[in-house]
């Protein structure tokens, strides 16, 4: 079953062709950083005029990389939230005239759903239950998905989400936009343990990030007033490990405290270097089976949306003619393959 996947929730207008739900054939993404870097994070007018630019080369690309027409395609698989709402309308339109002119399915699809989906791409058909622990831009929380395929939550983010913390401390220490991945890049030269900062909400599996972001302003500027000398790579290391401290310890304790077998590290910041090589060392020591996409398929992408509308598609599962965005789905309301204007 072939199925193209399309993405345009945020500030990648991207799409991919996917075979039976694990194999990418074309993966194609069109970054609009460039346009949003002048204003240090996403706007999304320009996001959503971006993807109006971009998805129809973008399609074209995907379609000839993946040596397919248009008539090959068994299942359109589209973005349908959360996210920006005038960015998802763009996917949307595109995703229901293509069903339409071809009279090929179409299924709506929670970006939530898709990160973890994404996992299916490197490791097969997923066999629940897993826990899965989700950092993105936007979203922060572990979950247990059942063999039903459905997400109970049994923590989140009280505050910030891991990749806008993330965000804000790069911008805060003046590197580039995006900041996770700069982060990642300078944390490697730097010494993790050097600032104990507070790794909050010890015990449970919810998290808090915004006392994170406060200690280590306030640190830098008592690096500052105290005329001391800055040591970037160690700053960012020590706040990057106070993030996958709390992230490793909450999510082995779910695992082990429901008696899961499997966790799934998905997300924009599961692309984090130091939480990777963390997670390997935690799930090797618990006998645990880890499944984490590579790095390019943590951060957003089509073929994700293709892997999990796959699974709907081959339930049968369709979408309904007025299917409508809603910019505010939680992994939990997942369920449904959406109708209405939501
Ligand atoms: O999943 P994603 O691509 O978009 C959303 O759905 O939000 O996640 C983007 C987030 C950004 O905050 C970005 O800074 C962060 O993921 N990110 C990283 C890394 N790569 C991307 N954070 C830490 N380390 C990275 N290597
Ligand atoms: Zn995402």
């Amino acid at each position: 079953m072939l199925v193209l996947g399309i993405e345009t929730s945020c500030d990648e207008t991207a799409a991919a062709l996917v075979a039976d739900g694990t194999v990418v054939r074309s993966n194609v993404i069109g970054s609009q950083v460039e346009r949003h870097r002048p204003y240090g994070g996403v706007v999304p007018e320009v996001a959503a005029r971006a993807h109006l630019d971009l998805l129809l080369p973008v399609l074209d690309r995907t379609l000839v990389e993946g040596g397919a027409r248009y008539s090959d395609l068994d299942g359109i698989a589209v973005t349908r939230g959360p996210g920006l709402v005038s960015a998802l309308l763009v996917g949307l339109a595109a995703a229901k005239s293509l069903a339409l002119a071809g009279d090929t399915p179409l299924i709506g699809v929670n970006h939530l759903e898709g990160h973890i989906y994404a996992t299916q791409l490197e490791y097969g058909l997923l066999e629940p239950p897993i826990i899965t622990l989700l950092m993105s831009g936007g979203h922060t929380s572990i979950a247990l998905l059942d063999e039903g395929g459905t997400f109970e939550t049994i923590g989140q983010t009280v505050d910030d989400a891991a990749g806008e913390a993330f965000d804000k401390i790069a911008r805060f220490l003046g590197l580039d936009y995006p900041g996770g991945p700069e982060i990642d890049k300078v944390s490697r030269d730097g010494d993790p343990t050097a600032i104990r900062f507070p790794r909050a909400m010890a015990g449970s599996f919810d998290f808090s990030l915004s006392g994170l972001k406060t200690a280590v302003i306030r640190e830098l500027r008592r690096q500052e007033a105290a005329g001391e000398h800055l040591d970037l790579p160690s700053v960012a290391a020590s706040f990057q490990e106070a993030i996958v401290d709390v992230a490793v310890d909450k999510t082995v304790r779910a695992a082990l405290s429901r008696g899961v077998e499997q966790i799934a590290v998905a997300g924009g910041v599961a692309a984090n270097s130091r939480l990777r090589a963390r997670m390997v060392e935690a799930c090797e020591k618990e006998g645990l089976r880890l499944l984490t996409p590579s790095p390019a398929l943590c951060t957003d992408n089509g073929a994700m949306i293709a892997a999990a509308g796959y699974n709907r598609l081959v339930q049968g599962q369709r979408s309904p003619d007025d299917l409508g965005v809603d910019p505010s789905l939680t992994l939990e309301s997942s369920g449904s393959p959406g109708g209405g204007q939501g």
